[in-house]
């Protein structure tokens, strides 16, 4: 058993039975008494439509049609209306829109739901992203968002080997295209992010350098999030890995993989701002372990928050929005007592220690982050069984 399994299961463990309704009261009251308190909070508004799903993603999303997008941002402005005013007082230092896909919103969706989300927060000197894929972000949609206030985009590429990219159902644009696309936001001049994935069904190491080198020498992105594969329940190529169709990357060749491309990144001239973060800005704010301290609240299906020492999820899905009837302020989670944070963190200490033989602050920092990842989808696994999905 790799670890990664192990640690869905002591986290799962430990979780299991513990979930129970929050009230958005309650995260109020932790926004002035929790440990994050007077630090701000971040905003995630989510955008569940895509318009081809790809094999690897268990995010809560589904394809769109325009009709289907057009029949959600009624119930979701009312969502923002209603939940924002109650936990979104004071500081707003970011409001990320992702998905899912943000570009498919059209220029006037994406105006009414920044103006929802401004009339109900303060959102000055904000930092404001749209999550693309990179289809969506033609010259005159990027200059539209631009306009609207949009400050950053972040595009998922995952990777530039075409057959892979088939693979993952992720063939909607090449991969020459979408290397066009990049430098044409080089071009405009628009601060964004990429997105790549290691560890993908399929990927070696050898072609995961191919995608790095490409990208650096040909693209150059001002900031690049680098993913590990998350075999994640749900996710087709979950099932796919399982009965031998594709193949995922051993633990140790996913090791070699990450330690390849940081390495390769670093080299480059890219500043490692986190565990996955690298950007090419030089004081790049560091992007540590729970959003820098800072608590975050999601905000539509499916989404999670952090609000001191509480976590939650909306358990409504994306149906409950589009029906205009579900209930869609269903939040569920838990309060995470710090020693129990203390725990977890010891024991990946352990686990890393024992499996690398080493004690290097940056080890422990991958291994602990991978915790913590591992604890959010546990509970998404969790709060996707059926007797809490009603
Ligand atoms: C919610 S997606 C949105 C990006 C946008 N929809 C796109 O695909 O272009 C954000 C990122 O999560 C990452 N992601 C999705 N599924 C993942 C998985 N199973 N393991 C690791 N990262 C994953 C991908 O890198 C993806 O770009
Ligand atoms: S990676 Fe992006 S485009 Fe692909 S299914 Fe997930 S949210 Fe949709």
């Amino acid at each position: 058993m790799d670890c990664e399994y192990a640690l869905h299961m002591l986290a799962g463990e430990t979780i299991k039975g513990r979930l129970k309704p929050i009230r958005l009261a309650e995260m109020n009251q932790q926004r002035e008494v929790g440990r994050s308190a007077g630090k701000g909070l971040a905003l995630y508004v989510h955008i569940p439509f895509c318009e081809q799903v790809c094999s690897f993603c268990a995010f809560h999303r589904t394809t769109a049609s325009p009709e289907k997008i057009e029949g959600y941002i009624g119930p979701f402005s009312k969502h923002l209306d209603t939940v924002l005013p109650q936990v979104g007082r004071g500081k707003i230092t970011s409001v990320y829109f992702g998905g899912g896909t943000s570009g498919l919103l059209t220029l006037g969706q994406a105006d009414q739901l920044l103006a929802n989300v401004r009339q109900n927060v303060e959102t000055n000197g904000a930092r404001i992203t749209f999550e693309l894929h990179p289809k969506n972000a033609t010259e005159n949609h990027v200059l539209g968002l631009l306009a609207l206030g949009v400050s950053r985009l972040s595009l998922g590429v995952q990777n530039l080997s075409d057959q892979e990219r088939q693979g993952l159902d992720r063939n909607i644009t090449s991969a020459q295209q979408e290397v066009q696309i990049l430098q044409n936001l080089n071009q405009i001049g628009v601060p964004y992010n990429i997105d790549l994935m290691f560890g993908t069904p399929n990927q070696t190491q050898q072609s995961l350098e191919n995608t790095l080198i490409r990208v650096v020498e040909e693209v150059n992105p001002p900031e690049i999030t680098l993913f590990q594969y998350v075999n994640a329940y749900g996710a087709r190529s979950r099932n796919l890995i399982n009965q031998g169709v594709m193949r995922r990357p051993g633990l140790h060749e996913r090791h070699q993989m990450y330690d390849m491309a940081r390495n390769y990144l670093v080299t480059c001239g890219y500043n490692q701002t986190g565990t996955y973060g690298f950007s090419r800005e030089k004081d790049a704010p560091q992007r540590k372990l729970m959003n820098n301290g800072v608590d975050f609240m999601g905000l539509g299906p499916r989404v999670y928050s952090r609000i001191g020492n509480i976590f939650a999820m909306n358990n409504a899905r994306v149906g409950d929005f589009l029906s205009g009837q579900g209930k869609t302020e269903n939040y569920y989670g838990l309060r995470v007592p710090v020693k129990a944070e203390t725990f977890i963190g010891k024991t990946l200490v352990f686990l890393a220690e024992r499996r690398t033989n080493t004690t290097t602050k940056s080890k422990l920092n991958t291994w602990r982050s991978e915790g913590i990842t591992q604890v959010y989808s546990v509970m998404y696994y969790l709060l996707n069984q059926p007797s809490l999905s009603k």
